[in-house]
């Protein structure tokens, strides 16, 4: 099945999902579903609001070069890929933040600059309903916070800077104008 991807600034994206039980009836396809249209649009992270869904769960997968420390060892070894969160709550596990270029299949061609914390403690539900808490570094705890926040209505627009945000407005009034038709 495929899905359609939900653009800025339909509504949904500012939804908050609802929990969800992994016994829920059509969760397994969803995210089987939500995997699909992710690799179909070359992304690393999808979550439900961006196709249309107000339930808690995304979907991830990150490349496996793009998951290793500065002497090339996996950074996350003990974490699953594709990574299937439900109902994912997260919390900074130190002080340390860093800046990296994120983009966002809700917003086809934009890229920002966007400091986030470096390590997130992760708790979440499988598919099977098995409850995980771990510590995720690097890159893949970036895409957990940037889907995390999908799930709680939040853009990676409200976390730009505000240099940003004002040089971006003219292109986001015209996504807004291009939505209204
Ligand atoms: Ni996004």
């Amino acid at each position: 099945m495929s899905l359609r991807i939900r653009q800025y600034p339909d509504p949904v994206l500012r939804e908050v999902a609802r929990p969800v039980s992994a016994k829920d009836p059509g969760l397994k396809a969803l995210a089987a579903d939500m995997l699909a249209q992710m690799h179909a649009s070359e992304g690393v992270g999808l979550a439900a609001q961006q196709i249309g869904e107000t339930r808690a769960i995304c979907v991830i997968e990150v490349p496996p070069d793009y998951d290793l420390d500065e002497t090339g060892q996996p950074l996350n070894p003990g974490l699953p890929m594709p990574l299937i969160l439900l109902n994912p709550v997260i919390q900074p596990v130190e002080d340390e933040t860093g800046p990296h270029d994120e983009g966002c299949l809700s917003f086809p061609g934009l890229r920002g600059r966007i400091v986030r914390p470096l390590a997130i403690a992760l708790a979440y539900d499988d598919l099977d309903g098995v409850h995980h808490e771990c510590v995720v570094r690097g890159f893949a705890a970036r895409v957990i916070q940037h889907e995390v926040d999908h799930l709680n209505g939040v853009l990676f627009i409200d976390r730009m800077s505000a240099a940003k945000r004002l040089a971006i407005k003219g292109r986001l009034a015209r996504m807004r104008r291009d939505a209204a038709g």
